[in-house]
């Protein structure tokens, strides 16, 4: 008899806590049927901060209903932002007007496990002229400093402190526009000069900025705020700030990583997914590798069918930043590479700790050989940076059921779709870091068929 708990019960605790959630999954069978994906993860987050700095309230739709989304809203609550469900499923409206200053005390609590709050920086120093923003959580993939962050927000004239549990800053002089060039095109640093150029006296440039789906979606809220973004060739923003900002209306850009975890679930189960609300633009990258590994999709109006095409054959694939192949789909694709008939090469460009999760998959029985300065010779690509990992994949080899814990979000949803293709019963601990990112998990695992049962 299968329990399906309540998938929108998330925890607000530190996800470096077990959340406790176990599944025992039953593994062999192909996943079929149609899943819905709601607005990304990615830019639903974001696009809650940007509400702070709106004069009125504002709307976001297709919110999806996950952790991540809840530490927000209590971070926004906390700083006095009322934060209501609007009348159809998945709606916000996130009323600014009662902003006020908040306690490190309470902050901390809230903060949860999310890397969100470092984007509180701009909108709070514009709003009250000070904020404190805890240390930052977030997966283990790297360690994940904001070095670009809080140069950035010098850069606009804010003052910064470090302090033991996180850092304060404050802006007696108000923000004036900046001139900046990121080291890196970082998606967290991008939004930071975006979330605090609207507002700031003056003209910004930012030059080496992150272009990726869910920032555009971002320069669209901001956009219907009334700001003014320009987005130059050669990944260069130019904002000039304004003076005030009107609430938006918004629907989320779809979430392209839950759609292309559904489709190597259906790669590496054999199923056959139909992934409603998918759309083709964003997933180009995707869609050629997914076809070069054997899977075959048709793209319709309202989503994307993925199913496997035939015996899965090995690609060479590197991550790296929009419009290249996300780092984010690699854990996912990594599982389907275990029943190719062949090598495969992963390098992991973006992040310095990315292949954590391949640990448990070895355990169950997969070739994978993971090099963490990178491949040496000719297979290396040259990175944009020192950083590079590489894993290599042999297959096809059977997986067999095993016990599991989760390690971060991607990793762990793999760490699941390797249990349903892996032959025998597994048990998967720590589940409740991957609710954090999909969006009712166990009831889409049980519409497409998935043989489990929650047990802890
Ligand atoms: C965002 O993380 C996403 N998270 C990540 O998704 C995603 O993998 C990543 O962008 C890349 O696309 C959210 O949007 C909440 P970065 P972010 O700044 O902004 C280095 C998921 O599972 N860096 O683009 O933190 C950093 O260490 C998550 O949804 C600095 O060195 O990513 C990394 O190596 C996982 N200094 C690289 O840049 C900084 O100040 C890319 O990081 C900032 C970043």
């Amino acid at each position: 008899m299968k329990t399906l708990l309540d998938d929108s019960a998330g925890s607000g605790a530190r996800a470096r806590k077990l959340s406790g959630e176990v599944l025992s999954i039953r593994g062999g069978r192909p996943l079929s049927g149609r899943v819905e994906v709601k607005g990304a993860k990615n830019l639903a987050t974001k696009a809650m901060v940007a509400a702070l700095l709106g004069e009125t309230t504002s709307v976001l739709r297709d919110v999806p209903d996950i952790s991540d989304v809840k530490v927000v809203r209590s971070l926004l609550e906390v700083h006095g932002v009322t934060v209501t469900d609007g009348e159809e499923r998945g709606t916000l409206l996130l009323d600014p007007r009662g902003a006020v200053s908040a306690h490190m005390e309470e902050i901390d609590a809230h903060a949860g496990a999310s890397r969100i709050p470092i984007l509180f920086c701009g909108p709070l120093l514009h709003l009250l002229g000070q904020a404190f923003i805890p240390d930052l959580g977030g997966c283990r993939i790297g360690d994940r400093p904001i070095d670009f962050h809080l140069d950035a927000l010098r850069s606009f004239g804010a003052v910064v402190e470090k302090l033991p549990s996180g850092i304060r800053l404050s802006a007696p002089d108000g923000l004036h526009g900046a001139d900046i060039e990121l080291p890196y095109p970082s998606v967290g640093a991008t939004e930071q000069v975006l979330l605090t150029a609207v507002r700031a006296k003056g003209i910004t440039e930012l030059r080496n900025a992150a272009i990726e789906p869910e920032i555009m979606d971002l320069i669209a809220v901001l956009q219907k705020m009334g700001a003014i973004i320009s987005y130059e060739p050669n990944r260069v923003i130019l904002i000039e700030g304004v003076d005030s900002l009107r609430g938006y209306d918004h629907r989320c850009i779809f979430d392209r990583n839950e759609a292309a975890s559904w489709a190597c679930a259906a790669l590496a189960t054999d199923g056959d997914i139909y992934v409603g609300g998918a759309k083709q633009q964003e997933m180009l990258t995707f869609l050629n590798v997914f076809r070069k590994v054997g899977g075959d999709f048709d793209v319709h109006e309202d989503g994307i069918r993925f199913r496997r095409g035939g015996a899965l054959r090995p690609v060479v694939v590197e991550t790296d930043v929009h419009p290249g192949f996300m780092t984010d789909w690699q854990q996912p694709l990594i599982v389907a590479l275990t029943q190719a008939q062949g090598e495969s090469i992963v390098h992991e460009t973006v992040y310095e700790n990315r292949f954590g999760f391949t640990e448990a998959l070895r355990q169950m029985g997969a070739d994978i050989v993971v090099h963490p300065r990178g491949l040496a010779g000719g297979a290396r690509r040259v990175p944009r940076r020192e950083l590079e990992q590489a894993a290599v994949i042999n297959g096809p080899t059977p997986l067999r059921g095993a016990d599991i814990v989760v390690p971060d979000l991607r990793g762990g949803y793999s760490h699941v779709i390797a249990a349903l293709t892996a032959e025998g019963e597994s048990t998967v601990r720590n589940v409740g870091i991957i609710r954090r990112g999909y969006e009712k998990l166990f009831r889409k695992l049980d519409t497409l068929g998935a043989d489990f049962d929650v047990i802890g």
